[in-house]
């Protein structure tokens, strides 16, 4: 049988800095970075834009349309939707974030994204990040890392990162949203936000993140 290629997955809540830590060491092994938040955001931004209205049928045909694949430049996940990219300020807006998360409940929604996400497990490996991607999409992962942080320093880092993309917003507001995603994700009854059994746990309130990637790269170089 065919040797599935390598997968090392980053779970945990918004704002915890999943991404940045799954960019960074995509880019020292020089494997792909599958970011499943995105796919989940382009279809949120996809049903907002274009008004679909919310019958089964129409969003299944939907997230059909959605093309996922890598950029063999940039090792990043690229959105396809009707030959136009789905790009990453499109998928900043509250708005859709927030949606996102609402419509990642639906358990048909998340059956599609599951056999996509499957199908990106390629050579030679993948980091990716997620809410299930140790528990559900990739049990098998030679490595999982699961990423905490209190509610205040991810509120805080998150509002760094909107700021330095030009995005105003109030702190207060911003930490309601992101408790609120938490609570959504946590809570559903499909695929919620939990650690997998094998996962490694790093508490990140008290971290920086070059201290983050120095622990997470110790983690990968002990794998045989
Ligand atoms: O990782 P992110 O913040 O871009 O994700 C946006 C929303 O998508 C998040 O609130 C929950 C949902 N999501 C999910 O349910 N499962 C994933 N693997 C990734 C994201």
């Amino acid at each position: 049988m065919k040797k599935l290629a390598p997968v090392i997955t980053i779970d945990g809540p918004s704002g915890v800095g999943k991404s940045l830590l799954s960019t960074s060491i995509a880019k020292r092994l020089n494997w792909f970075n599958l970011e499943s938040g995105k796919i989940y955001r382009s279809l949120a931004f996809i049903l907002l834009k274009y008004n679909i209205f919310f019958l089964k049928k129409n969003i299944i045909q939907t997230c059909n349309n959605i093309v996922t694949f890598f950029s063999k430049k940039h090792l990043e996940l690229k959105i396809l939707f009707c030959h136009q990219e789905i790009s990453q300020k499109n998928l900043m807006d509250q708005k859709v974030i927030n949606f996102a998360s609402e419509i990642a409940s639906i358990p048909f929604i998340r059956k599609i994204f599951f056999l996509k996400q499957r199908s990106l497990r390629i050579y030679p490996g993948i980091v990716t990040n997620g809410r299930d991607m140790g528990t559900i999409i990739f049990p098998d992962a030679i490595l999982k890392i699961f990423l905490v942080g209190s509610l205040n320093i991810r509120t805080q880092r998150r509002l760094q990162e909107l700021q330095n993309k030009g995005i105003n917003i109030n702190f207060l507001t911003l930490q309601k949203e992101i408790q609120m995603r938490d609570e959504r994700d946590i809570s559903r009854k499909n695929s919620p936000l939990i650690p997998a059994k094998d996962a490694i746990i790093i508490d990140t309130t008290n971290m920086t993140f070059i201290e983050v990637l120095k622990q997470a790269m110790n983690y990968i170089y002990k794998i045989n």
